[in-house]
């Protein structure tokens, strides 16, 4: 009688939302790094990952050459995230390995929060928690901690992809005019529905009272919010971060915050996580999150399923959903 073929492993490298642990479990022999809270170090990933078929990763892992090779015949690289810059996806692909994210279901999530922090930057309000807690409400104030208005405001939206326009949506129910900066021009239709404009960068920069990132993290957009990107916005505006934290130099933020060239900062990532400049922490006028954007009971569980998904796809022989290097699984 022929052997059974043994069930793939999977190397899980912290506890996600179980529903997608009951799934890699009903195809394929789990390994798991069962704490929530401890991220394992790329050493410990390297030692752990040797005899695995598959490596199911999150996005303060970084996996290169070293990792991949760590497990030599690794069938896939599932990201349980929809960015994936902490992945050489160039050294996946010279090993024929494919790497997959989570695209789509956490677009509405992180919009929802990237307005979370637009609203709390420019109406003050973890400034105004942090004032009522220490007990300095002593009645109401004609000009008690005075923000900025939103409605009617102009957005600017750089990049302009699912999260950036689903961001742009919901600015129609604040009335408010938006620019955005894209590569890619948006269709007549979707810039007539949500009343966009395409611009270049300076011109978003300066005209917008709120400024809101949501491009990929590349070697091009590295630093795209420098001191001079800075210098170019009102300094009544408003600068909102749930992309990657490089995008802004977070430095040059700091001097440009402190200094009163713009007025606030919502920031849900930063350059080198999870480190943030003590200068960041010192100021009121910035709302800090600790890299939350997506996370909701329903959308992280949808994410983990995603991510589960795909790697059982490679095992049932299909292209996985959402393969970032589709050069590596031609049409088979
Ligand atoms: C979160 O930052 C993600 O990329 O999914």
């Amino acid at each position: 009688m022929a052997e059974p073929t043994p069930r793939p492993r999977v190397l899980v490298t912290q506890r996600v939302p179980q529903p997608a642990l009951d799934l890699l479990h009903t195809f394929a022999e789990v390994d798991l790094n069962p704490d929530p809270d401890r991220i394992w170090s790329k050493e410990e990933v390297i030692a752990r990952l040797p005899g695995h078929d598959a490596l199911y990763c999150l996005l303060t892992n970084p996996i290169d050459a070293t990792v991949m090779d760590a497990a030599p015949g690794l069938k896939i690289i599932a990201n349980m995230a929809v960015g994936f810059n902490n992945i050489d996806v160039a050294a996946a692909t010279s090993r024929g390995i494919p790497v997959t994210n989570t695209p789509g279901v956490l677009t509405d999530t992180t919009a929802d929060f990237a307005w979370a922090l637009l609203l709390a930057a420019g109406r003050r309000v973890a400034e105004a928690d942090r004032f009522t807690r220490a007990g300095k409400f002593h009645g109401w104030g004609p000009m008690m901690l005075m923000g900025g208005d939103i409605a009617g405001k102009t957005l600017g939206v750089v990049g302009f992809g699912r999260i950036g326009r689903a961001v742009a949506e919901r600015a129609q129910g604040f009335h408010m005019r938006v620019l955005y900066f894209d590569s890619y021009r948006a269709d007549a239709e979707t810039e007539r529905q949500l009343n966009a404009t395409s611009v270049d960068l300076d011109t978003l920069l300066a005209e917008s009272d709120f400024v809101t990132l949501h491009v990929n993290y590349t070697p091009e957009t590295h630093h795209l919010i420098d001191a001079p990107q800075l210098a170019k916005m009102k300094p009544t505006a408003y600068l909102i971060n749930t992309a990657r934290g490089a995008v802004i130099h977070e430095s040059a933020l700091v001097a440009a915050l402190r200094d009163g060239q713009i007025a606030g900062a919502g920031l849900d990532v930063y350059e080198d996580e999870p480190v943030i400049d003590p200068g960041l922490l010192a100021l009121e006028n910035a709302v800090l999150a600790p890299h939350i954007a997506s996370a909701s009971v329903e959308t992280r569980t949808a994410m983990a399923l995603t991510a589960a998904e795909n790697v059982q796809a490679v095992f049932a022989g299909r292209r996985p959903p959402n393969i970032v290097n589709p050069e590596v699984w031609p049409d088979r």
